[in-house]
């Protein structure tokens, strides 16, 4: 019925939601099938996946699977903010810059935005903003929403996110953690996922399957109860309550029961290291930002952007400054690295000896 539309060896540098789904995953799917299960959560996998996610996360996780990203975000946040609360956020972050009124219209907050070159917020960020507690006349920073790894792809040390955390409780607030990407950061700075999130003091985190290899689905994990309120009620009214719940919880237990997350996130990372070795050999491109996770950000004369864009999928992140993203997956070859450095040398008119010479 079906017949292939796409090239199945078609490769793109524009987001990790780009891959397809890991075949590990897509066979979880398929042991899952099969029979029927109680609905809307009470099946044996979302179950089972408590367990799963205790083991990383410690004995009082509690994991509500969810279906995007940016669900998950506006659930946490819906269920940790109070009705006067406010949202302290990185300007890079994901939340402000692509989840359109979300935070606004749907989990009726508001964010207060910081500018942060790195993508990090620090204790001074929220120290600036605490002046606002107690003002009746103004919106209340009830929560501080961290992004690990960050959009501008940097990551968080276990002590800069305990830094945060300690200044946020000091100050009354709670910790949400966008951890779309948490997998790359712990496989970047190969330590365990709780030492970025429980350990450090985080108390909620949108813990990432997308990205990391599933067809679909993340959950908010929530590290300290006392953080959320009526999660259960706020996730049915964001229509993030999925009824075959099982198909998410799966494909996590499989992930997370394994070492499945690390394998793909550490070799997303890989695949973004050796784009940045092999791009620095080119003249005319420069590397912009420290490659510390799965991402690479450079900046290029924008006519040669414009004719690569038309042979490969990445996204501009400043039209002004010209610089790009390009993202890599659990699925990126080494090949696919090399036939991209090839067409950006090519775009550059850069000749063959320029960019190959000289590999380690
Ligand atoms: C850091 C971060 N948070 C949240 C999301 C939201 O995910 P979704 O597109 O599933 O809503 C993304 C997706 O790109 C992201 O990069």
């Amino acid at each position: 019925m079906l017949s292939q539309l796409h090239d199945p060896h078609l490769r793109a540098f524009a987001s990790d939601n780009y891959a397809g789904v890991h075949p590990e995953l897509l066979a979880a799917i398929a042991v899952a099938n099969g029979g029927h299960q109680t609905a809307y959560g009470e099946d044996v996998y979302t179950g089972r996946l408590q367990d799963v996610v205790r083991a990383h996360f410690g004995p009082t996780a509690e994991a509500h699977p969810v279906l995007t990203g940016t669900g998950a975000n506006i659930v946490a946040l819906q269920a940790m903010t109070p009705r006067w609360g406010a949202v302290l956020c990185a300007a890079t972050s994901h939340l402000h810059t692509d989840e359109g009124v979300a935070p606004e219209a749907a989990a009726r907050t508001k964010l207060i935005v910081v500018d942060s070159r790195d993508g990090k917020l620090t204790p001074e960020h929220i120290a600036a903003h605490a002046s606002a507690l107690g003002d009746e006349h103004r919106a209340q920073p009830s929560v501080v929403s961290i992004t690990q790894a960050t959009e501008p792809g940097t990551v968080y040390t276990p002590q800069e996110t305990a830094a945060v955390s300690a200044a946020a409780h000091a100050n009354g607030m709670t910790v949400h953690l966008d951890g779309a990407r948490l997998a790359n950061a712990a496989a970047a700075l190969d330590v365990p996922l709780r030492a970025l999130t429980t350990d450090a003091g985080v108390d909620v985190v949108t813990l990432g399957g997308t990205k990391n290899g599933m067809l679909f689905g993340e959950a908010v994990v929530v590290l300290d109860p006392a953080a959320v309120d009526g999660l259960a009620f706020v996730r049915k009214t964001s229509a993030q309550l999925a009824s075959k719940m099982r198909f998410v919880s799966a494909q996590f237990i499989e992930l997370l029961g394994s070492d499945l997350w690390l394998r793909n996130a550490r070799h997303a990372n890989a695949m973004a290291g050796l784009l940045a070795e092999r791009v620095r050999r080119l003249p005319g491109v420069e590397i912009v930002r420290p490659v510390q996770a799965n991402a690479v950000f450079a900046v290029l004369p924008r006519e040669v952007t414009t004719r690569l864009q038309k042979r490969f999928n990445f996204y501009t992140r400043d039209e002004r400054t010209g610089e790009v993203r390009w993202m890599c997956s659990f699925d990126t070859t080494p090949d696919d690295v090399e036939t991209f450095v090839r067409a950006i040398a090519e775009e550059l008119g850069v000749q063959g000896s320029d960019h190959e010479g000289g590999q380690q």
